[in-house]
């Protein structure tokens, strides 16, 4: 048994928590934790809420009410779907309560005791009009590592470099668009320079064995680019004030408080359960793991482990299993864009469903690229995989040990080969679940869990039990009894994986909670070694749920999944709206200028391409007055076929001008759209060729 802390980054509070949050960092943290737990660690897995920063001010801003109320209300939303998600935090605590500012406060004030920071007057960038400093997300420029253009002041997104405000490249501010001038100010910086070989020899060197290759790859890329002192406090009104003489109007740096949440968050709870929160962090045998996503490696990986060094009485993590990023239907998810699935309205959307967003997101977890999540596949996934394979063999055991046995578990004969491999394949199982997750390859750890399930399955399919009982009752005792063990090593299994399920089938198989046994006892009872070690899992006689067979998944129709899609879909045309540009309106003309325009409402009547061009067609156009040709560069709009016919008006005392040897009199009025299209303007009922417009 070991002692874990196990964190996963805590979200801003700043917009509810989507899918790419979940499949990145809450479900393998929550599979971490129930399988440390099953296995019988003394496990602590913390997170909560991150109040403070520039996003949640300028969320506030943009909703128009205050930073305070914005934290309350997405605090609230966050922790409920996280706890009806069932994610097991011991605690989900949030950075503006008091004990958090206290021990950020602390940890500040003992860094500054113990001479750990350079304090410093320097120049930032600072808006004039807005009258304030641009630090984070206030300002936007080029990134001096990579070049992307909209980097923000203090990390760069797509990159995932952490930099100084100033050293951007053609600095904005994010909050009036303009270019910043810069300001005197005093402020304490980190000065990481120090401690770069020290992280080069335990990260780059010590790990380079048992770290995810992403993480290596960009820790060392920013060693190789050398590391620089880092301000840790800022000019703002939101935050933690800097507990220090002459830092009035200054806070903590969002990063520099936030990670000690993770602190805070096991202090609460500690106290709460009457544990000692020191062994979880400062206990050298007690194994500390990050949970994050791409995006906080640097924070992780460099800038808190050099807090806590500078600190001196913590331990550091053991490992920082970040995750790449899930896209949504082949785009990026965007939470200003709208673009993602929202937790708190999947569960609305699909209440009791929650292992089924879990298996979907763990199938296509972002472990070593980027991965789509589409509605398609969580359909199929669930249709194919979930009905298909896992609830199929559970109905198929229950059904027809109900039918035979009414519900007992029969005594079994004698074994044959096949029963015997089988259960030997079976109990060997839980080893090599427990040897992916330990690696953090919960995608293949969870497609084990359904190789326990295939094997479930082909066992019954190759023996048959419905044909053999016509003619050997003893046999189908064997087979139904040895089916029954691999349905209760389901249930204990697919716990870290499949709460809710397991749960389920638990209720199914009339067992009690594996894990309640197992703490409760300290045995192997029903536990996850239990399913190699014991003999039996599930006696004969036993006697399972009675009644008819309970599902565990349903189908997914088309119809729901539609409904998603229409809702994305209705995302993305209001996101086109709302970045439609109308063009300026040219200078005015006076009236007699404008009689002067003698348009036309006409008919085409043929339409070919102008050889060698791409964009030109020649129309022959009825206009009433005669029929005459026309030169338009409407080609790449429309198929020829389709403006056969079409009303359109024509600017038809146009002086004639010759495009490509072809006289052209007059001119197509289109409307020209913002997706780059032209349209037609026609007239809204059957009017004549040549009546006027005007
Ligand atoms: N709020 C940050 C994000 O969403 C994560 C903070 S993790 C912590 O990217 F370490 F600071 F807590
Ligand atoms: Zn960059």
């Amino acid at each position: 048994m070991s002692r874990y802390t196990i964190t996963a980054a805590l979200p801003y509070t700043n917009g509810p928590v989507h899918i790419g949050h979940l499949a990145g960092v809450y479900v393998p943290s929550d599979i971490y934790a129930r399988y440390l737990r099953l296995t019988g660690n003394d496990v602590a897995f913390v997170c909560g809420s991150d109040e403070h920063g520039v996003p949640i001010t300028m969320r506030a801003k943009k909703e128009g009410i205050t930073p305070q109320q914005i934290v309350d209300k997405y605090h609230a939303i966050i922790k409920n779907s996280f706890s009806e998600f069932g994610i097991t935090f011991d605690n989900y605590s949030r950075t503006s309560a008091k004990i958090h500012h206290d021990t950020a406060s602390e940890f500040f004030k003992d860094l500054y005791a113990n001479g750990k920071f350079i304090e410093e007057v320097t120049e930032q960038l600072y808006d004039e009009e807005a009258n304030q400093f641009l630090a984070d997300r206030f300002v936007v420029g080029t990134c001096p590592k990579c070049g992307n253009e909209e980097s923000y002041g203090d990390q760069c997104e797509k990159c995932g470099t952490s930099h100084n405000a100033t050293d951007l490249i053609n600095p904005k501010s994010a909050i009036t668009g303009n270019v910043p001038t810069t300001k005197e100010t005093k402020h304490w910086f980190l000065p990481l320079d120090e401690y770069e070989s020290w992280l080069r020899e335990w990260i780059v060197e010590g790990h380079k064995n048992d770290w995810k290759a992403n993480v290596l790859g960009q820790v060392k890329s920013w060693l190789d680019d050398g590391l620089r002192p880092r301000a840790v406090t800022r000019d703002l009104d939101w935050g933690i004030p800097v507990p220090v003489e002459g830092a009035d109007g200054k806070v903590l740096y969002v990063w520099f408080d936030a990670p000690i949440g993770y602190i805070s968050a096991t202090k609460e709870w500690a106290e709460r359960e009457g544990k000692d929160w020191k062994q979880y962090w400062k206990d050298e045998d007690t194994k500390l793991i990050h949970f994050i996503g791409k995006d906080n490696i640097v924070f992780h990986c460099i800038i808190f482990p050099a807090m806590l060094k500078a600190e001196g009485s913590y331990i550091l993590p053991e490992n920082v299993p970040a995750n790449e990023f899930l896209n949504l239907e082949d785009n990026k998810i965007s939470t200003s864009k709208n673009w993602a699935v929202w937790l708190h309205e999947y569960l609305e959307d699909f209440p009791e469903k929650q292992d089924v967003l879990r298996y979907a997101l763990t199938a296509n977890a972002p472990e070593t690229k980027d991965n789509n999540f589409t509605w398609k596949d969580f359909q199929t996934r669930n249709n194919s995989e979930l009905v298909g394979i896992f609830g199929n063999f559970i109905n198929r055991v229950v059904v027809l040990t109900n039918k035979y046995y009414n519900g007992q578990v029969p005594t079994p004969n004698s074994f044959s080969d096949v029963d015997e491999q089988t259960l030997e394949k079976m109990r060997e199982f839980p080893q090599i679940i427990s040897n992916s997750i330990e690696r953090y390859r919960f995608r293949e750890a969870m497609n084990n869990l359904m190789n326990l399930a295939r094997l479930g399955n082909k066992y019954l399919a190759d023996e048959e039990p419905w044909k053999v009982i016509k003619f050997d009752e003893e046999r189908v005792q064997t087979v139904m009894f040895i089916a029954l063990q691999i349905a209760s090593a389901l249930a204990t299994l697919s716990e870290p994986f499949l709460p809710f399920t397991s749960d389920k089938l638990k209720g199914i198989l009339n067992v009690t909670s594996s894990l309640s046994t197992a703490l409760k006892t300290g045995s192997v009872e029903n536990s996850w070694n239990g399913v190699s070690e014991k003999e039996v899992l599930l006696p004969a006689n036993h006697r399972i749920q009675e009644g008819k067979a309970e599902l565990l998944f349903a189908k997914i129709e088309d119809k729901e999944i539609q409904i998603q899609l229409d809702k994305l879909e209705a995302t993305k045309q209001a996101n086109e709206q709302a970045n439609k540009v109308v063009e300026p309106q040219k200078e005015t003309v006076e009236f007699d200028y404008f009689t002067k325009l003698d348009i036309r409402i006409g008919t085409i009547l043929e339409a070919v391409k102008v050889p060698k061009t791409k964009k030109l067609l020649q129309l022959k156009v009825d206009v009433g007055l005669d029929i005459r040709t026309i030169v338009s560069g409407i080609a790449e709009s429309f198929k020829l076929e389709e403006i056969i016919g079409q009303r359109v008006c024509v600017l038809v005392n146009l002086a004639p001008r010759t495009l490509r040897g072809v006289e052209s009199q007059g001119m197509i009025l289109m409307a020209d759209t913002k997706d780059g299209k032209l349209a037609f303007i026609e007239p809204e009922r059957d009017v004549e060729n040549g009546e006027s417009v005007s």
